[in-house]
């Protein structure tokens, strides 16, 4: 399997997922990182792994599609299987889905279907809730709204403001995305229907 990962800014699910598979941890090749901001963290996080990137300037394409019509490509040249959005800060077109079916990821830290969208830990914390946490998800049509393939869950303390529950979920990020790469690697993971199978997993 080759993993490519989209990411706008400080690309740290970029990283996790890279080292994982240079460090040999998951079976797989890394194909490529693309940015869609020249100025992504990202960008330098990979120089410093040694691994491809690439940046595509959204704007220089008429439209979305036109711009995931090319990124489609690109992904498709260098023979990636599976596509993390990582910190991707565009709604990915139906046609770049449809381009991977079943094969595009993406990370969100709450516990989905609560607090999609924009400012996750915001909404968890002006909710009130105890319990927040990362959904790793497939994509869909919809905004975070694609089928659960796994989640953990990190709990809200009263003192929690969105930047300290942000602090407390990003590690859990890191363990949970390579975790899920790992798993499309070794072939254990199912779709039926709107759930996801994972063989042998241990939730
Ligand atoms: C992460 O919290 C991710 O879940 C969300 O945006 C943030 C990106 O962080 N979608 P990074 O760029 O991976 O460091």
């Amino acid at each position: 399997m080759r993993v490519a990962v989209l990411a706008s800014g400080r690309g740290s699910n970029f990283e996790a997922i890279a080292r994982a598979i240079l460090e040999g941890k998951i079976n797989a090749e890394f194909a490529l990182l693309i940015v869609n901001r020249r100025t992504a963290e990202a960008v330098q996080r990979a120089e410093k792994l040694g691994v491809n990137w690439i940046y595509v300037d959204p704007f220089s394409f008429p439209s979305r599609e036109d711009y995931d019509r090319r990124l489609v490509e690109i992904l498709k040249r260098v023979g990636a299987d599976l596509i993390c959005l990582a910190g991707y800060n565009l709604l990915v077109s139906g046609l770049f889905v449809d381009a991977f079916p079943d094969r595009v990821l993406n990370i969100h830290p709450s516990l989905l279907p609560s607090f999609p969208g924009l400012k996750p830990h915001w909404q968890a914390v002006t909710y009130g809730v105890k319990i927040s946490g990362v959904t790793v998800h497939l994509v869909d049509k919809g905004v975070d709204t694609g089928p659960v393939v796994a989640q953990c869950a990190v709990p809200v303390s009263p003192e929690d403001t969105p930047e300290s529950l942000a602090d407390k979920v990003l590690p859990w990020e890191h363990r949970l995305y390579p975790q899920v790469v790992k798993w499309f690697a070794d072939g254990r993971v199912k779709r039926e229907g709107r759930k996801v199978v994972v063989e042998g997993a241990d939730y």
